[in-house]
């Protein structure tokens, strides 16, 4: 099931609301560590300069607590993967919170289903990639390994819109300290609609009980108190995704109004490989991919002009 990613999302989404969806969410597994891993990266990276945090893949919303079903937002991740790479090709570091199972940074190119289809073993000892995924293989390992070893890149997880926005929280309150040096790329489908835990039903839904009849309560829009609370200096950039191009832009600029983003990137779901319109308070931007080169995405001049808008910021 594909969740709705909202006409009516711009009602105004009060203190009370988030607390009341913190508190009523199930802690988030590994808080914790999480936390510490995020203070160690921020604490090295804060003497080095620029981060970002790339949010990448859509939330689910589960309807049972032990979940068998749940309700998806669309992404596969592509854009934040693509875009992750980008800014640590830019000499960023990156803090990618990613939807599991959807595409990674430097891997984008590799066939996942089935990736052994990737590789044959030559002998014995001897494993091999396969002459038509050598190039895309060694880049991949390159890249990663460089990632690793200059430990630019932070991965983590979630799910559930709970654990999304309980990471979310985290990551920006960590960033907070670098002040306008941390750049909020918010590239993930993010639900709606959810079931508060405490009216979920425990175990699986039986289909034996009839038709489903099911009300789902409005998720709190993070965005105004990212801005405002958790990390007030950061250059924010949120996403609109759309399926009407005729309410895409207007929805955008309400969005970089309403929530004081620094720019919204304005996509439609069938062109958004092709195409975005980057709004900005100075006006819109068209970012195309270049259609002359096979291998080229929209990503790469996306966040070039995104680099010159933060380092102008940043001066
Ligand atoms: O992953 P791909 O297949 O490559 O596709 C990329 C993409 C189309 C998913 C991506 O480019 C994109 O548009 N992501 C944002 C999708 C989305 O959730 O749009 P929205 O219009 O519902 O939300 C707008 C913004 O509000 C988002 O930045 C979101 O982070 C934020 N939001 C949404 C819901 C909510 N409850 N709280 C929020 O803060």
């Amino acid at each position: 099931m594909a969740a709705s990613n909202g006409l009516g999302s711009f009602e105004e989404t009060s203190n009370d609301d988030i607390k009341s969806f913190f508190d009523s969410s199930p802690p988030l597994k590994d808080a914790a560590e999480i936390k510490r891993k995020l203070e160690e990266f921020i604490q090295k990276k804060s003497f080095l300069g620029k981060v970002v945090l790339v949010t990448s893949g859509g939330t689910t919303v589960p309807l049972e607590q032990r979940c068998v079903r749940y309700i998806d937002n669309f992404s596969s991740g592509s854009r934040g993967a693509a875009s992750a790479e980008y800014f640590l090709k830019a000499g960023y570091a990156v803090v990618f919170l990613y939807r599991e199972g959807t595409y990674q940074p430097f891997c984008r190119s590799l066939p996942n289903n089935p990736l052994l289809e990737c590789f044959e073993v030559t002998s014995e000892s001897n494993i091999t990639a396969r002459p038509l995924y050598e190039k895309t293989v060694k880049e991949a390992i390159s890249n990663t390994h460089v990632a690793a070893s200059n430990g630019t890149l932070l991965k983590l997880p979630f799910t559930t819109i709970f654990e999304y926005l309980q990471n979310l929280q985290l990551i920006s309150s960590s960033m907070s300290s670098l002040g306008s040096s941390a750049l909020f790329y918010l590239a993930a489908a993010v639900s709606d609609f959810y079931v508060p835990w405490e009216s979920m039903a425990v175990h699986k839904i039986q289909s034996s009980s009839g038709p489903l009849d099911m009300r789902l309560a409005q998720v709190p829009k993070m965005l105004s108190v990212l801005r405002k609370d958790w990390a007030p200096k950061a250059f924010c950039i949120s996403f609109k995704l759309e399926t009407d191009m005729k309410i895409l832009l207007e929805k955008a600029g309400t969005a970089l109004k309403k929530y004081n983003m620094d720019m919204v990137v304005a996509n439609e779901l069938l062109t958004r490989k092709e195409e975005v319109v980057v709004v900005t308070k100075g006006g819109n931007i068209v970012v195309q991919r270049d259609t002359t080169r096979a291998d080229a995405d929209v990503e790469e001049p996306l966040i070039k002009l995104i680099v010159d808008k933060h380092s102008a910021y940043l001066s």
